[in-house]
C-alpha cells in the first residue's frame, strides 16, 4: 500500500466571462491576448476554471501543445496540478493529444514545484509548525475531496485494530480500508525477483543473498523472498495484530528469519548500530507519507551493500492518474540519486477484478493495467567516490575495533562478486 504523496486535487475555483475569454484565446493559441488578460487586467486569469468543466486555460494551451503559452500560464501562477471535473490535470491533456514537448516541461515543472513544496512542509515541520499537505490547502478541504482521492496517511494507524478477511483475500484496518490485498501477489513475487537477482559475474550458486522487508502484512513478498533463500531474512513489521499473526504462522522459525517487532523508525538505527548490512531492500508500509518513505530512504541507504545492494519498494504513488504518477516517480528518482542511487521504473502488466475491491472502503489502485516496478541500484560513480572516501576516512580515524572489523567484514562479504 502506498505512501501518500503530496501531489493532489484541486476542485475548480470560479466562472465568469473572464475564463471564457481565458479558454478561447488558449484554445486557438493566441498568446498576445492571454499576456494582456493575465497582465494587463488580472494575473489571477493564468488560476481560473471553468465551473461546469473544470477547465483550465493551462489545461487547454497543454492539449494544444503550445508550450510559450504553457510556460506563460505557469510562471503567471497557474496550477500545474489542477484538475477537471474527470480529475484530469494538464499533464493528462497533453498525454491524450501526445505533446511530448509540453509533457516533459509540464513533469519537469510538477516535479520542481513537488520538491519545492515537500521541502518547505520539511521546514515547517522541522520548526514545529502544523503541517499541511497541499491536499488540505485553503483551495480545498478534505470534505471536497473524493473519498477515493483522499490521502491515506494514517496517523494513528498502530493504534487500530485489524483483520484478516475470512478468504484471506485482505488485511484491513478499523475503516475498513484494505492493509494489503491479494491481487497484489503476482507484483510481489515480481519485487522478490527483482531483489533476489544475482546481479555480478561470478560466484551465483553458492552466494545467498541478505534481505531486509520492512513491512510484513500479508507475508506475501515474505514468502516469495523465501522460495529464493536467503542467507538472512529480516522483517521489520510494527501492528501487533500483524506480529501476533506472524507468531501464530510460525514465521519466527523459518530459515535465516529475524523479526523485528517495532517501526522501522526505531528498529533501523539498532540495526545500523549493531553493523547490520544487506543485499536487497524492500519497503512496504502503510498509512505513512511521502516524507517518511523520505525519511527511509536517508537511513536505508546505511544499510544497503555496495556496490551491488538492490532497493525497491511497492510503488503505488499518486495512484489513480498517470501523470502525478510519473511526476511523483521522477521526485522519487531525484531524491535517490541524491543519496548515490539509480532507480528505474520496470513496466509490469497487471489486471486488478473490480470484486476484489468488494468489502473495501476505498480502492487505491484505479484500473490501471501497467506497474512500474522500481529496480533501485547503487550509482557505479557515487559508490566508487564513497568507498574511496570511507577508506581513507578509516585509515585516518582509528585503528579499527572489533565490532569494525565485523562490519568491515561483512562489507566485504557483500562485494564478492557475483552473478
Ligand atoms: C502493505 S502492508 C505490506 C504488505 C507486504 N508487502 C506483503 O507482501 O504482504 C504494510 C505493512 O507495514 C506495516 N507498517 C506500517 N507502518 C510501519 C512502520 N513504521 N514500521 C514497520 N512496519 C510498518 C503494517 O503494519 C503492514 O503490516
Amino acid at each position: 500500500m502506498a505512501a501518500s504523496t503530496t501531489i493532489n486535487l484541486q476542485p475548480p475555483v470560479t466562472n465568469s466571462g473572464n475564463v471564457l475569454r481565458m479558454l478561447d484565446a488558449c484554445s486557438k493559441g493566441d498568446i498576445e491576448t492571454v499576456r494582456h488578460l493575465i497582465t494587463v487586467e488580472n494575473p489571477l486569469y493564468a488560476s481560473l476554471q471553468d465551473e461546469t468543466t473544470g477547465q483550465s486555460p493551462l489545461m487547454v494551451a497543454a492539449a494544444q501543445g503550445h508550450l510559450p503559452l504553457v510556460q506563460l500560464l505557469l510562471e503567471a501562477g497557474a496550477p500545474w496540478n489542477a484538475v477537471d471535473r474527470n480529475g484530469q490535470c494538464a499533464g493528462n491533456y497533453a498525454t491524450d493529444h501526445e505533446k511530448w514537448q509540453v509533457i516533459n516541461f509540464l513533469v519537469e515543472w510538477g516535479t520542481r514545484a513537488e520538491l519545492i513544496l515537500g521541502a518547505a512542509q520539511r521546514e515547517q515541520q522541522t520548526v514545529g509548525l502544523p503541517f499541511h499537505s497541499s491536499s488540505t490547502s485553503s483551495t480545498t478541504t478534505s470534505s471536497t475531496i473524493p473519498e477515493a482521492h483522499q490521502p491515506s496517511t494514517k496517523p494513528d494507524y498502530l493504534r487500530q485494530p485489524l483483520r484478516y478477511n475470512n478468504d484471506s483475500s485482505a488485511l484491513l484496518d478499523a475503516d475498513n480500508d484494505a492493509v494489503m490485498m491479494e491481487w497484489e501477489r503476482p507484483l510481489m513475487k515480481a519485487h522478490a525477483q527483482i531483489l533476489m537477482e544475482q546481479v555480478s559475474p561470478a560466484d551465483t550458486a553458492t552466494y545467498k543473498k541478505r534481505v531486509l522487508n520492512v513491512g510484513f502484512g500479508m507475508g506475501i513478498i515474505d514468502t516469495a523472498l523465501q522460495e529464493l533463500g536467503p542467507s538472512l531474512h529480516i522483517i521489520i513489521e510494527a501492528h501487533p495484530d500483524v506480529y501476533k499473526h506472524m507468531l501464530q504462522q510460525k514465521w519466527d522459525q523459518k530459515p535465516n528469519v529475524r523479526i523485528c517487532f517495532g517501526r522501522w523508525q526505531d528498529v533501523m538505527p539498532a540495526l545500523i548500530q549493531q553493523g547490520v548490512v544487506v543485499d536487497a531492500i524492500f519497503f512496504d508500509t502503510y498509512g505513512e507519507h511521502f516524507m517518511d518513505m523520505e525519511d527511509f530512504h536517508q537511513i536505508m541507504v546505511k544499510m544497503l551493500s555496495k556496490p551491488h545492494g538492490i532497493y525497491s519498494f511497492f510503488n503505488g504513488l499518486a495512484p489513480d492518474n498517470l501523470f502525478f504518477h510519473g511526476v511523483a516517480c521522477q521526485c522519487v528518482k531525484l531524491q535517490l540519486a541524491q543519496l548515490g542511487l539509480e532507480a528505474e521504473f520496470l513496466p509490469c502488466q497487471i489486471q486488478v477484478d473490480e470484486k476484489a475491491w468488494d468489502g473495501v472502503r476505498r480502492k487505491y489502485w484505479h484500473g490501471r493495467d501497467t506497474y512500474y516496478l522500481p529496480r533501485v541500484t547503487w550509482n557505479p560513480q557515487a559508490v566508487h567516490g564513497t568507498l574511496v572516501a570511507e577508506q581513507q576516512e578509516g585509515k585516518n580515524k582509528h585503528s579499527p575495533t572489533k565490532q569494525d572489523l565485523e562490519v568491515v567484514a561483512m562489507e566485504v562479504d557483500a562485494k564478492r562478486p557475483r552473478v
